[in-house]
Parts: C-alpha cells; sequence; structure tokens
C-alpha cells in the first residue's frame, strides 16, 4: 500500500496547526519532519520542540528525518518528543549499528536515508535490522529541487537484496514522478512542495497517491 506523507518544511510556519490540519483532513497517512543541523546539510530547521507541539495538534504517525552529523545523541529526545519513525543518514557520523540499538530500544520504526551518490552496499548488512530505507532523490537540505531520475534503479536493487521492508522516497515527488517510484517498489513517498504549494491539499494528496497507486506492480 502507498503512504504519502508531506513534508512539514514546505507549510507555512506562521499557523502550523492549520496547515498540520490541512493535510490530516486531506488524506495524509503520515507526516514527515526534516531536521537539519547546519552541518550534516547546509540548511537549519528544528529540533524536538516543534515535532513535540506537531504531535499536540495531530493523530498522525510522525516520521523524523534527521539530516544531522551526530543521530546518536537526539534519538531520545525525539522518541520523546513522539516520533513514530525516525530515520538517520548511512553518512552520518555515529556508527549506525549504535543508532539501530538505541532505536530498538526506544521502540521507534528504524529507517535509514541513503543519498543518491552513496553506494547501496552500505546498508546491505544492516538492511535486517530497518523497518524502512529512505531512498533520497534529491541531496538534502531544501525542499523544492529537481527529482534526479537516477536513483530509481536502487529502489528495485533494495527489493533485489531482499529488502522487504518499507522504501520511502524524498526529494521532488509529484504527480509525475511519484509513478516512477511506486513503479519501482517505494511504499511512502514524501511530497513537501506538492502537497503544501496548493491551496487544496486534499486534492494535492488524492491525485499523488492516485498516480502513484496506478503505477504499482
Ligand atoms: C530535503 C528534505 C525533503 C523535502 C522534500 O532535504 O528531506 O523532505 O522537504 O521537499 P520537496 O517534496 O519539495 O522536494
Ligand atoms: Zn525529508
Amino acid at each position: 500500500m502507498i503512504k504519502i506523507l508531506p513534508s512539514l518544511l514546505s507549510a507555512d510556519f506562521t499557523r502550523l496547526a492549520f496547515e498540520v490540519e490541512s493535510v490530516e483532513r486531506g488524506g495524509a497517512d503520515m507526516l514527515h519532519l526534516d531536521v537539519m543541523d547546519g552541518h550534516f546539510v547546509p540548511n537549519l530547521t528544528f529540533g524536538p520542540p516543534l515535532v513535540a507541539s506537531v504531535n499536540k495538534c495531530t493523530n498522525m504517525a510522525l516520521d523524523c528525518h534527521l539530516m544531522i552529523s551526530h543521530p546518536l545523541r537526539y534519538v531520545d529526545a525525539f522518541a520523546k518528543a513522539g516520533a513514530d519513525w525516525i530515520s538517520f543518514h548511512i553518512e552520518a557520523q555515529d556508527e549506525p549499528g549504535k543508532v539501530l540499538d538505541a532505536l530498538e530500544r526506544l521502540g521507534v520504526k528504524a529507517g535509514i536515508a541513503i543519498n543518491p551518490d552513496t553506494t547501496l552496499y552500505r546498508l546491505r548488512p544492516l538492511l535486517p535490522r530497518l523497518q524502512m530505507v529512505l531512498v533520497m532523490s534529491v541531496f538534502p537540505g531544501f525542499g523544492g529541487q529537481k527529482f534526479i531520475p537516477e536513483v530509481v534503479p536502487r529502489i528495485k536493487e533494495l527489493r533485489e537484496m531482499g529488502f522487504t521492508g518499507e522504501i520511502e522516497v524524498d526529494g521532488g515527488i509529484d504527480v509525475t514522478t511519484a509513478p516512477i517510484v511506486a513503479a519501482a517498489g517505494a511504499t511512502m513517498l514524501v511530497a513537501g512542495s506538492a502537497v503544501f504549494k496548493p491551496q487544496d491539499r486534499a486534492a494535492a494528496i488524492t491525485a499523488i497517491r492516485a498516480a502513484a497507486c496506478g503505477a504499482q506492480v
């Protein structure tokens, strides 16, 4: 089943509760929260206090995408703030096995994100411990970037490696690119600008879901 995850990064932060409610009412399955530390990526966003505030105004599951150099230092705080899913980057500085130990201890669903230019083989030994792999379809750091089509074969390769968990794709997902990644086997589609730019969020979510479901094998 395809899940649509609006990325809060493209929302209007002056009226956060309204924005969150608009996508929840519009049929979003989960909410994607992009955490950036100004070090792992050249941009800064928000931390656990904002995640806790968002958690108060929605029943949607929260998917925290940590674009930070030291995920191990912060996973406890994000879990406490209400994160249901936490993904960290394989390119981050901490030992991935130790981060996964922490996520298992905290009882949150674990994902590892991978940049477009990192070899998938780095994930192979960790796959049995993951509920999700986040295949980046842009270089992380900013919303509104153009989808990189060269990452699509990676989705199939993950399945060929025997990975049966969720495959999330993040970056440049819209009605045109959603069917391409869904056909390759992606199950969780993150969409920032394609959901939050239009006034009618329900229509945007429905259109992306319909395009993706129509292409699923
Ligand atoms: C990029 C973030 C994405 C971003 C997606 O670093 O991880 O989640 O918000 O935004 P769009 O859908 O506009 O590419
Ligand atoms: Zn993201």
